[in-house]
């Protein structure tokens, strides 16, 4: 695998706000030669690198097990926002579908790099009271148990939506002065989708760029956003907020 320059990726959910940033982000990699984008709908994007499979059974992926071996890097981006469906189907679709599709591919490959859309709260002791965090948390702890050779979980917060809108009951617009204010609340849908391409590639590539992009991402979040926005809450909230930071652990052992 190391040895190999060019990679088949296969993405979940392409029709959806991050998906599709995913899948405009493969496509415009040249160290990925092929992308197959498996939904119930078209993504309505036409490209010579792109294979769509329309598929509607997502608790059986039987006629996709000739795909899986070909496939080098897989982004699971499908998901559904608590409340627009019943909790049955809510966890039917976070946890279930990634559970069988999982066991699907262990059945054909282990070799293969697995980059998980998750949420920030994801509990994977399923301690948690929110519905959202437990389910988020299983589908994770599902991965993490998985003989899957190498898995990435992304649990960003709010994300500023780009090509598409996202679907969620709160609008965009309420968040959105939150987040001008904040950045550091969330990211912007097309750079989550740009990190998340250049960490599946960087570690089986070993491409230096790729892995150099992902650790400023993560280094900018440390020295800038996260003391940026220690500052904002030590100012609006004065001794409450530094009483706050005192008792709270620490994000990062003896830095945050
Ligand atoms: N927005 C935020 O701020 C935020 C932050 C962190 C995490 N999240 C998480 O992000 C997820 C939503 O991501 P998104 O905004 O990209 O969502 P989205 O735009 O609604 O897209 C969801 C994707 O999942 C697919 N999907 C949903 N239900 C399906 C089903 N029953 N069967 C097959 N495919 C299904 C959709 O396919 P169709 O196009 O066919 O419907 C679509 O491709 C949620 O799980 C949420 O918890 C959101």
């Amino acid at each position: 695998m190391k040895n190999k320059k060019e990679f088949n990726v296969m993405i979940f959910g392409a029709t959806g706000m991050v998906g599709i940033e995913v899948l405009y982000q493969c496509i415009n990699r040249s160290q990925i030669k092929r992308v197959v984008a498996v939904g119930r709908r078209p993504t309505g994007v036409k490209n010579l690198k792109l294979n769509e499979i329309e598929h509607h059974n997502f608790l059986d992926y039987t006629p996709l097990k000739p795909v899986f071996s070909d496939v080098d890097i897989c982004f699971y981006c499908i998901g559904v926002y608590q409340g627009k469906v019943a909790t049955a189907k809510f966890l039917e679709i976070t946890c279930d579908y990634l559970a069988h599709l999982i066991d699907s591919i262990e059945t054909v490959k282990e070799d293969i790099t697995f980059c998980l859309f998750s949420a920030q709260g994801a509990d994977p002791t399923e301690r948690s009271p929110i519905l959202f965090a437990k389910a988020k948390g299983r589908a994770e702890k599902k991965l993490l148990n998985s003989k899957i050779y190498r898995k990435f979980i992304f649990r960003p917060g709010f994300i500023n939506p780009g090509i598409k809108r996202a679907r969620s009951r709160i609008p965009a617009r309420i968040v959105k002065p939150f987040y001008k204010l904040i950045p550091g609340i969330g990211v912007d849908s097309s750079v989550l989708a740009s990190v998340m391409v250049d960490v599946g590639l960087a570690l089986i590539t070993l491409e230096l760029v790729c892995l150099f992009v992902s650790i400023g991402i993560i280094v900018n979040f440390i020295v800038l956003q996260i003391p940026m926005l220690d500052k904002h809450l030590s100012k609006k909230y004065g001794d409450e907020f530094e009483e706050y930071a005192k008792q709270t652990k620490k994000f990062i052992p003896l830095v945050y």
